[in-house]
């Protein structure tokens, strides 16, 4: 009998990554999403690449009912990884108490619902948000938390803190905290990728429509930073990287060999780069000239930072694989893609 997990947000983009390799590692998945930032044709995709349909359930984490009953309908979930949650920086600060109910109150219910029904692990999707603009770089997981600059920031920080309590209240389960750095690219097949709605607020969905002649001029934010070009630095991480290193997670969870109540990774490649170096290296992989010119600086943006993996390298045996190259072509081969998929 394969081992159950479910995984909520699972049409979103990192969530069907992660659907992609559970599978490919013969976990059962059941998906669950209220659709509300992702399509529901990403199940196709998924099939496509592992011909395994996920179960399916339209349901929003808010209802705790409705979370309920799907428990009730999938018996024997193990674990859960939860996606489900708004993630725009910028929105988060135009509409807080949105960004608030929604992702505390997602966790709150899927947190209470665990032990009614055994569920033994909980993965949760953090973000290095948390560590604000770092003193020192690379950053560890010891690094201080900095009080967040933005609400979507503070949910990510207030989560953690909710499992942490939790968990040393002696609640029934694991869990693991994973705090992605930039999660980038999309599957080598071209099958599933990132799907912005609307005009994108992250630089690599801008840089592939820029590229793509869907948008007239990449902005940069941006280029009087004290960094060596003067453009922000990010650690960017191919998704189907991030995507493994959640299945590494839920193994050791499920394996017993956690050795403490909750876990915490950083999940980045080590390797930092700027918004501008991001563009040349995309032009030259690609053959492509990007239309970009310098702007003023984005509100809430940190100057740099990038990860220290070396804990989820040695204890999850976990590392981020792909070149920037690689990932960069994936996220063009994407959007490529989906302009024949539009034609
Ligand atoms: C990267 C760099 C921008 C767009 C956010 C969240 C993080 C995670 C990833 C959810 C910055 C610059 C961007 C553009 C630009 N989200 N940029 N022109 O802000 O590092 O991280 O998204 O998990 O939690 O905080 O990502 O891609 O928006 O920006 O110059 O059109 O690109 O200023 O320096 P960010 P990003």
């Amino acid at each position: 009998m394969a081992t159950r997990i479910l995984v909520t947000g699972g049409t979103g983009y990192i969530g069907s990554h992660t659907t992609v390799e559970l599978q490919q590692a013969d976990y059962e998945v059941v998906s669950i999403d209220n659709l509300s930032n992702s399509n529901i044709g990403v199940l196709d995709g998924i099939e496509s690449i592992t011909g395994i349909r996920p179960f399916f359930e339209q349901v929003d984490c808010t209802d705790k009912q409705a979370l309920r009953a799907v428990f009730e309908k999938y018996p024997g979930i193990r674990a859960i990884i939860n996606f489900a949650a708004s993630k725009a920086v910028g929105e988060s600060v135009q509409k807080p108490l949105l960004y608030y109910r929604n992702n505390l109150v997602t966790l709150l219910n899927l947190l209470e619902l665990m032990p009614e029904f055994g569920v033994e692990g909980f993965v949760f999707s953090s973000s290095c948000t948390v560590y604000g603009q770092p003193d020192h770089l690379p950053v560890n997981e010891d690094t201080p938390i900095k009080p967040a600059t933005s609400p979507y920031g503070n949910t990510k920080q207030i989560c953690e803190e909710i499992i942490t309590d939790a968990v040393h209240a002696q609640a029934p389960y694991k869990a693991v905290l994973l705090r992605y750095f930039n999660p980038i690219g999309a599957h080598p097949s071209a099958k599933i990728g990132e799907l912005p709605l609307g005009v994108p607020q992250n630089l690599i969905p801008f840089v592939t429509q820029t590229a793509a002649g869907i948008r007239e001029c990449l902005s940069v934010f941006g280029d009087d930073y004290n960094t060596p070009d003067g453009s922000c630095i990010r650690d960017y991480i191919h998704v189907v990287d991030l995507a493994k290193a959640h299945v590494a997670a839920v193994g050791r969870m499920l394996s017993g060999k956690s050795q403490a109540p909750v876990e915490v990774f950083n999940l980045g490649t080590g390797r930092g780069l700027s918004v501008l170096e991001v563009i040349d290296t995309f032009q030259k992989v690609t053959g492509v000239r990007l239309n970009y010119k310098i702007v003023g600086r984005r509100e809430g943006d940190i100057e740099q930072v990038w990860a220290d993996p070396t804990r989820a390298n040695r204890v999850l045996g976990w590392k981020a694989e792909s070149s920037v190259e690689e990932t960069l072509l994936s996220a063009w081969h994407w959007q490529q893609q989906l302009g024949k998929n539009n034609k």
